[in-house]
């Protein structure tokens, strides 16, 4: 079966309670659900992971092709905007990687219009609330082939 690697960064766990005014009012879990009923539908088995820290999202990046992943659709939230670390490994994974933001990051204070992953990213979607995550998934399902 098909696998794909859906992370999201920092604070994210807090979806729904947090900033609701920019970043919605669906939970992680909910965006979770619905992902995972797209995925299920097209036949991709989906694992989800979450992190605060900077270095576990590295590893599994690193690790991601070696565990059989075809494709990752990645929410790095403030990492987007300060991690090299994050980058290089988005880099270095050798499977196509989507960056996604739920937010207009281009809409937003200076310091969120530059992605240090979307240059090494096969693509990003930013602005569309949960459906970013949706339409992520869409395009690294296509991506498997
Ligand atoms: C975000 C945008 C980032 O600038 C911010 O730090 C986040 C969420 C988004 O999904 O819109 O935590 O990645």
């Amino acid at each position: 079966m098909k696998k794909i690697l859906v992370i999201h960064g920092p604070n994210l766990n807090l979806l729904g309670k947090r900033e609701v005014d920019i970043y919605g009012k669906t939970s992680i879990d909910q965006i979770n659900k619905e992902l995972t009923a797209v995925a299920d539908s097209k036949k991709v088995e989906l694992s989800v992971f979450q992190s605060n820290h900077e270095g576990e999202i590295v590893d599994r990046i690193g690790e991601a092709k070696a565990k059989g992943f075809g494709a990752i659709v990645i929410n790095p939230a403030a990492y987007t905007h300060t991690s090299v670390a994050i980058r290089d490994a988005v880099s270095a994974c050798d499977i196509p990687v989507v960056e996604v933001h739920l937010s207009n990051i281009y809409q937003r204070e200076e310091f969120r219009h530059t992605s240090l992953i979307a240059p090494v990213a096969k693509g990003q979607i930013s602005g569309f609330g949960k459906k970013s995550y949706m339409l992520g998934l869409e395009a690294a399902i296509e991506l498997l082939g």
